[in-house]
């Protein structure tokens, strides 16, 4: 999975790189500077006074002594006065330089607070889309796995909208019958009747239930094989957008026999943009479906229905209900 939310204590990761939140002395200071300082030793310390300082939206790389990580990548991230003094563009500035020189010294693996968002007082729900956003044009070009670190999850904001509105739909449909049954249960029946018709010559059906009854039979690599060719992307536009690296799409592509977790089977429909319907019957096929009883699959499917399949957005919505994320 390139992009990752997780919860913890940065200073315990063991990415190749991990990045400090600093002010533009480099010299230390509280938050996720004074943890960083305090677990690499006074050597990180000794070599930041060589670095003079860093502007703020600039970042510079040091090793990292007592700390499990290779490097340390130190960035300013902006202190926010209201967002009309160039925060956005500084704070999007801190990820991409950072991820930049993480890319130009090799690393693969890199770890991010939420920069600004502590004692810099970046509003969190803002300082998480810029992170989420400039994270996902990285890894969109580049193969690095990125790590979006969140200390405590209390200090984890939804958009204000979102969250709203999600509320009201887990309200509604939470636990209650499941109509995906029902649908799946309306799709069986048409099809038995079409079939009956079908052998008195009797139908004129659509196309689209034509095709249903064809590819009924179909395993799920080759029904993820046609929507994929179908969709029109490309095998690495598709696993990017499902944010499943190569390696496991090559897998789920290559091996017929391979049964890949539900959450790579959702993310993969996500990225295909399927229907309730057609992210059901993938799922199906793959021995899966999505339950009325799982937040999670509510969750999901409050996206898909508002035709909103960015992964990442729904990633962020899962971490925030404490739910498995998704490829
Ligand atoms: N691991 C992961 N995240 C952490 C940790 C940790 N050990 N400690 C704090 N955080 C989180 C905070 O919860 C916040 O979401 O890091 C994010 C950034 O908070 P700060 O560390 O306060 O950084 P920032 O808001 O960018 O302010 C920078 O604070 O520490 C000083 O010297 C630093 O002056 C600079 C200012």
């Amino acid at each position: 999975m390139p992009f990752k939310i997780v919860e913890g204590d940065i200073t315990k990761l063991e990415t190749d790189a991990i990045v400090n939140a600093a002010n533009n002395t480099l010299l230390g200071g509280g938050g996720v500077d004074g943890a960083i300082h305090q677990a690499a030793g006074p050597d990180l310390l000794k070599e930041c006074i060589n670095l003079h300082g860093c502007e703020t939206g600039d970042a510079k790389i040091t090793d990292a002594y007592n700390l499990p990580s290779k490097k340390v990548i130190h960035t300013v991230g902006p202190i926010w006065r209201g967002g009309t003094n160039n925060e956005p563009e500084l704070l999007k500035s801190c990820y991409e330089k950072s991820l930049n020189l993480a890319k130009e010294n090799n690393l693969e693996s890199i770890a991010f607070p939420l920069i600004s968002a502590g004692i810099y007082g970046y509003p969190k729900d803002k300082a998480l889309e810029i992170a989420s956003e400039t994270i996902q044009d990285f890894i969109k070009e580049n193969d690095m796995d990125v790590y979006l670190v969140i200390y405590n999850h209390s200090s984890f904001h939804l958009n204000k909208n979102l969250k709203e509105n999600l509320e009201e739909y887990i309200k509604e449909n939470l636990n209650k019958p499941d109509y995906l049954e029902a649908a799946s249960f309306q799709r069986e029946p048409n099809l038995q009747a079409v079939r009956k018709k079908i052998e008195f010559e009797e139908y004129e059906i659509d196309d689209e239930l034509k095709k249903k009854i064809q590819n009924r039979g179909e395993s799920f690599s080759e029904m993820l094989l046609r929507k994929i060719d179908e969709s029109g992307l490309t095998d690495p536009e598709c696993y990017k957008k499902a944010n499943i690296d190569r390696r496991l799409f090559s897998k789920i592509k290559n091996n017929s026999d391979y049964s890949p977790s539900k959450e790579t089977v959702l993310a993969l429909a996500l990225a295909l943009e399927l229907s309730i319907d057609e992210t059901n019957e993938l799922l199906e096929k793959a021995g899966y479906s999505l339950k009325s009883n799982k937040l999670s699959d509510i969750i999901i499917r409050y996206f898909i229905e508002n035709d909103i399949f960015n992964i990442f957005t729904i990633n962020e919505a899962l971490f925030y209900y404490d739910q498995k994320l998704l490829a």
